[in-house]
C-alpha cells in the first residue's frame, strides 16, 4: 500500500517546562485511509496534526507526506507545499472574522 503519511521516531519537545510532547512516534497512513486521532487533552494529538500538515518541525525524527519529506523543505517549500496538499480545520478555527457570512 502507497503511505501518504508516514512519521518515522518523531519527537518534539516545546520550549518549555513540561513532558516531551511526542517522543519517537511511528505512524503511517494509506491512500484513502480515514483515520480519526484520540487521547486525553494534552496527549498530543494537536502537535501531531501540527508536525504533518507541516505548520510545525519536529525536535527530531522525520515527517513523510505526499512524498514530501517535509524536514528537507525550506519555510518558502512548506508553505507551498501546504498550499498545494494540506487542507486544516484549526481547534479554535482562527477564521477571519471579516469572511464570516454566518
Ligand atoms: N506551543 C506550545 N508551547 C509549549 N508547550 C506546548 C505547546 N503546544 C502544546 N504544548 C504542550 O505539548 C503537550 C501536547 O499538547 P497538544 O496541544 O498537542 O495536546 P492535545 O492532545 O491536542 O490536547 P487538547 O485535547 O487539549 O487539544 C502538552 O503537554 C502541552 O502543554
Ligand atoms: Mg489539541
Amino acid at each position: 500500500m502507497t503511505h501518504v503519511i508516514r512519521l518515522e521516531a518523531v519527537t518534539k519537545r516545546y520550549d518549555a517546562p513540561g513532558p516531551t510532547a511526542l517522543d519517537q512516534v511511528g505512524l503511517t497512513v494509506g491512500e484513502r485511509e480515514a483515520v480519526a486521532v484520540r487521547g486525553p487533552s494534552g496527549s498530543g494529538k494537536s502537535t501531531l496534526l501540527d508536525l504533518i500538515a507541516g505548520p510545525d518541525r519536529p525536535t527530531s525524527g522525520d515527517v513523510t507526506v505526499a512524498g514530501v519529506r517535509l524536514g528537507g523543505l525550506s519555510k518558502t517549500g512548506l508553505a507551498k507545499f501546504r498550499r498545494r496538499h494540506i487542507g486544516m480545520i484549526f481547534q479554535f478555527f482562527n477564521l477571519l472574522a471579516d469572511r464570516r457570512t454566518a
